[in-house]
């Protein structure tokens, strides 16, 4: 029998602290995060500085739980995974600073993980029969990508954002009705109060690539309602408003998805990154895979917003098939899907 694979896997790209020990790519041993949220709350959205610095401070002892929790030593590791980009270059250069240096000292193979790899991977972990290939709508705070899965490690990107990511608009809109950072979660609870045909938001249009996305153009029709509500001293009807909004979002980045599964031939489509958690968003896709047929999966929402679980899930495949990062390996910011 093969000996188990266990990769300790570390995510510092944003405001999570995270470390996971995951055994043969999809058997989570633990899941540590150490959210930032609460600091960042205070001024709206995540303050670059004060990420790196709280990462700094809380990495070593996150990497500590991840392996009591899952009753393994350092011995026990197979190989060091890390996120290299994209994200906040301070950020991650805490987690691939720290990767490295445990890598080094034990003598393991590192293996540099690419995010929105890791989102995609998370939907590995709780679906057994998935296998690629599939089509991954990918929809975080700073990414909105329709992927193409093509095998492990093999993407072709269909169509992405053209300005805002998805959940970039959700923080916003949020920040604007006076909801606070992060303004995903709290949009999500109101728009369940409010009626989603209440006010007419434009869908996007948009020239070129049929799977590309755009929000920013919604965001400025609901800043611009607010605007005319406010001079008019009308008042506004928040759940209303974000449920519109946020039916406005769903619409398009259902459609899309729905549009690429056929095209692309296959009948699985996966949903991976922090709006993934949306509940009206799981809800529609749910209700479109039944319509045509389709196998949906989308991970728990304790996968779908940043965490270092999937970056395990999908170094095990990266482990496998033979890649290893050197120990010259660097953060990249703004590194590309595909690219390694
Ligand atoms: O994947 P993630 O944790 O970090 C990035 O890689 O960006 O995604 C965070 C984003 C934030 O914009 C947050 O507002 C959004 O995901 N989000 C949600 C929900 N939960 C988190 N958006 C809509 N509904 C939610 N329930
Ligand atoms: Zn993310």
């Amino acid at each position: 029998m093969a000996k188990d694979v266990i990769i300790l896997a570390i995510e510092s790209s944003c405001d999570e602290t995270a470390a996971a020990v995951v055994k043969n790519g999809r058997d989570v041993l633990s899941n540590v995060i150490s959210s930032q949220i609460d600091l960042h709350t205070l001024y709206g959205g995540v303050v670059p500085e004060i990420a790196s610095r709280k990462h700094m401070e809380q990495i070593n002892q996150v990497i500590e739980q991840a392996l009591d929790k899952a009753n393994v030593t350092f011995d026990d590791i197979t190989a060091i995974a890390v996120t290299y980009g994209p994200g906040l270059v301070g950020a991650l250069l805490v987690g691939v600073a720290c990767a490295k240096s445990l890598a080094y000292a034990l003598k393991k193979p590192l293996i540099g993980v690419h995010h929105i790899e890791g989102h995609i991977s998370a939907n590995y972990i709780e679906n057994a029969d998935l296998e690629p290939p599939f089509v991954c709508l990918v929809v975080s705070g700073g990414h909105t990508h329709l992927v193409n899965v093509k095998d492990y490690g093999e993407y072709e990107i269909l169509g992405r954002t053209r300005d805002d990511a998805a959940g970039e608009a959700f923080d916003k809109v949020a920040r604007a009705v006076g909801l606070g950072y992060p303004g995903g979660p709290k949009i999500d609870k109101l728009a369940k109060e409010g009626n989603p045909n209440a006010i007419e938001f434009p869908r996007a249009k948009i020239d070129g690539s049929v799977y590309d996305f755009s929000f920013s153009g919604l965001k400025s029709a609901v800043l611009n309602y607010i605007n005319s509500c406010e001079m008019k001293n009308i008042e506004i009807n928040k759940a209303d408003l974000v449920a519109s909004f946020q039916s406005s979002v769903v619409e398009s980045l259902v459609t899309r998805a729905m549009m690429a599964v056929k095209e692309m031939n296959t009948d699985k489509i996966a949903i991976a990154g922090g709006v993934a958690s949306n509940t009206a968003f799981r809800d529609a896709m749910l209700k479109a895979c039944k319509e045509n047929n389709v196998k949906f999966y989308r991970p728990s929402a304790i996968y779908c917003t940043d965490n270092a679980a999937m970056i395990g899930a999908a170094a095990y495949y990266d482990y496998i098939n033979g890649k290893r990062s050197g120990l010259d390996l660097n953060a990249v910011p703004n590194l590309k899907l595909g690219e390694k």
